[in-house]
């Protein structure tokens, strides 16, 4: 067993004074990472004092021009000719570029009212949502932590948390009989859980059914949270809010569970997990964020632990892709553009909903309930998800993805409009044949 690094030593110390529950969730690998005082300290006090010469980055300067510049390949730049060289080939911040940060704090506000009263940490900036979920494995979870999760679920939960982390993996089905969300199989997971910490994982806009909740399910999961909560057991939650936004329906929650949970109880860390991915069109720029519900006395030192991770694997967030997210969020028609494209989801969604419980397939299959998001899932009634997904693909060139024995997932998202009609029936033709 490594010896604790004096400078991991205090900020442990320094989170179980500010948050004992913090403490207690904290991993082996989370109580050992710290962020050395070396090459980056050095740089930041250089950074401000070095006005002579500064030789402490490690990238190039280029003086040629008669002023100073971050060193790179005009063949390059003239690709992105309105975005200066340091806003392209800079190393960003470890955490993320400041304002980017700023931004979608402030954005997270705006689309989440309930969190006005609030206190929430400014977003951390990771490579994409998984490298924010790998972190708080890291942070987080031992091998043999229980995680709660529902029985359908975004598959890559499994390697990050289960194969890569040693989690292990409780789930509970994820609807209840009257197709709602099984808020008494979920609360009955955690009250029959007998660890003193617990993981938790939410994500509404659900993949892969596109099932949102509504306001009394929110206030009953949290009321489940709260109650386990409060015979002494630590819960990590962390709420994955990949589709935040794309709500279609007016009978559910149009806001994250992460409202919902900051400062709902000392022994309960809830923690948001949102993305540039999906809710800025930017799935390839790899711009996501994870946002704790805690204080800034728990957040400083969790900051330095989470910049040693991050130090240690990516090093930090792709500098032009913050730059295009950031950049973008401040352009002229922004918000009209986001406009439209929802608007273009949610036609397709509605549309989706119509044909795909249209009566004529009632016999085929049942519709899993979709709200959001950008899948619909159906249940078949006969028939092998796998062997109807192949006849698709091999017979009529329809790609859709099979899920277990039962349940196909279509991602209407990538389909026009004027497709939808055709890929129902084409799946009800070879459900048909048999
Ligand atoms: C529920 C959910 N969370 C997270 C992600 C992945 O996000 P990223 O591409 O930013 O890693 C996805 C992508 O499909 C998803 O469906």
């Amino acid at each position: 067993m490594q010896d604790l690094n004096p400078l991991a030593a205090d900020l442990n110390e320094q989170i179980r004074s500010a948050s004992p529950a913090v403490g207690g969730l904290l991993s082996e690998l989370g109580k050992r990472i710290y962020l050395p005082k070396g090459i980056l300290s050095q740089t930041t006090e250089a950074n401000a004092q070095a006005h002579q010469f500064n030789a402490t980055r490690a990238i190039a300067l280029d003086f040629s021009a008669g002023t100073t510049d971050i060193m790179h390949l005009p063949v390059s730049q003239k690709l992105v000719p309105e975005l200066t060289p340091e806003r392209v080939y800079g190393y960003a911040p470890v955490l993320g570029q400041q304002a980017l940060r700023e931004a979608w704090k402030t954005h997270i506000l705006r689309e989440n009212p309930l969190l006005s009263q609030k206190t929430f940490s400014l977003p951390i900036v990771t490579s994409g949502m998984t490298h924010g979920f790998s972190l708080l494995a890291e942070l987080f979870v031992d091998s043999g932590d229980l995680l709660i999760l529902p029985d359908q679920m975004w598959g890559n939960y499994r390697l990050i948390f289960q194969t890569k982390a040693g989690a292990d993996i409780q789930t509970y089905p994820f609807f209840n009989a009257a197709s709602g969300f099984n808020v008494h199989g979920f609360r009955q997971t955690l009250t029959e859980a007998t660890d003193e910490k617990l993981i938790v994982l939410l994500n509404f806009p659900h993949n892969p059914t596109g099932y949102a909740v509504t306001d009394t399910e929110a206030q009953q999961i949290v009321d489940a949270i709260v109650a386990r909560a409060e015979t002494g057991c630590r819960i990590l939650v962390m709420i994955d809010d990949a589709y935040a936004g794309l709500w279609y329906d007016e009978t559910v929650m149009h806001e994250s569970l992460f409202g919902s949970l900051a400062g709902c109880h000392p022994n309960v860390v809830p923690v948001k997990i949102d993305g540039a991915t999906k809710e800025e069109y930017a799935w390839g720029l790899r711009v996501a964020f994870v946002t704790f519900g805690l204080d800034a006395t728990a957040m400083q030192p969790l900051e330095q632990k989470l910049s040693g991770l991050i130090r240690a694997n990516t090093s930090g967030t792709s500098q032009v892709s913050q730059t295009l997210i950031r950049t973008a969020m401040q352009a002229q028609g922004y918000a009209e553009q986001k406009q439209h494209n929802y608007e273009t989801l949610k036609a397709r969604a509605l549309k989706v909903n119509t044909i795909a419980s249209d009566e004529q397939y009632t016999r085929y299959w049942d519709v899993y309930p979709s709200h959001a998001g950008y899948f619909v899932c159906l249940h078949l009634k006969s028939g092998n998800a796998e062997t109807v997904r192949q006849r698709l693909l091999a017979e009529h060139g329809i790609g859709i993805i099979a899920l277990g024995e039962t349940a196909l997932r279509v991602a209407y998202s990538c389909l026009d409009e004027s497709g939808i009609e055709a890929v129902f029936a084409e799946i009800a033709r070879v459900i048909e044949k048999g």
